[in-house]
């Protein structure tokens, strides 16, 4: 749904890369090694495009893209402030906006804040918010400055999601800002 924000505001898309991107921004968390083993979520993912009639040189991309996007992994690679990011040739764009959509649901506190509870039952709800505290000023508020979100309109969207971010972490609060449904106006 970010990711089609995002799109809208981008010129020149065509609908080949509408699709790529939407479908990438989708499917990424079930590819994610933090959840499931990767080959065989590549392996049902290829399965499931098949069906839907995508070319295979789509397929690989697509799973090349979801298998890549990952902050922890980039984030290891970054060298004197520089992040290496993966080339993706005619896909870097489609790679750009599933990975930026990807971090902005990054800005929900209460996602976190469940996370870690489902990681550390045992664990007291104040040191579920200290953790959350700790893991939004280290890293969800240092996106922007950093450079991982960097499509303007993505980051006044970020800009927005702090502040609403800041506000949850202060009070405790576990509410869910939902993104609106932007209408399509292609
Ligand atoms: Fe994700």
């Amino acid at each position: 749904m970010r990711a089609n924000e995002i799109l809208l505001t981008l010129s020149e898309v065509t609908e080949e890369e509408r699709r790529m991107t939407l479908y990438a921004a989708a499917i990424h968390d079930t590819c994610d090694s933090k959840y499931t083993p990767v080959n065989e979520a590549a392996k049902e993912i290829g399965y499931f495009l098949r069906s839907e009639f995508w070319p295979p040189e789509h397929i690989d991309a697509l799973i090349n893209i979801v298998t890549s996007m990952s902050y922890s992994k980039l984030k290891k690679s970054v060298s004197s402030g520089q992040i290496e990011y993966p080339n993706h040739g005619k896909w870097q764009r489609a790679y750009h906006v599933a990975r930026h959509a990807d971090l902005l649901e990054g800005y929900v506190v209460a996602r976190c804040v469940m996370y870690n509870i489902h990681l550390y039952p045992e664990k007291s709800m104040d040191e579920h918010w200290q953790r959350a505290t700790e893991l939004f000023s280290e890293r969800v508020f240092t996106y922007c400055s950093e450079g991982w979100i960097f499509f303007p309109y993505a980051i006044e969207l970020a800009m927005s999601l702090e502040e609403e971010a800041r506000r949850c972490l202060q009070e405790k609060s576990m509410d869910w800002p939902e993104p609106l449904i932007p209408e399509n106006k292609n």
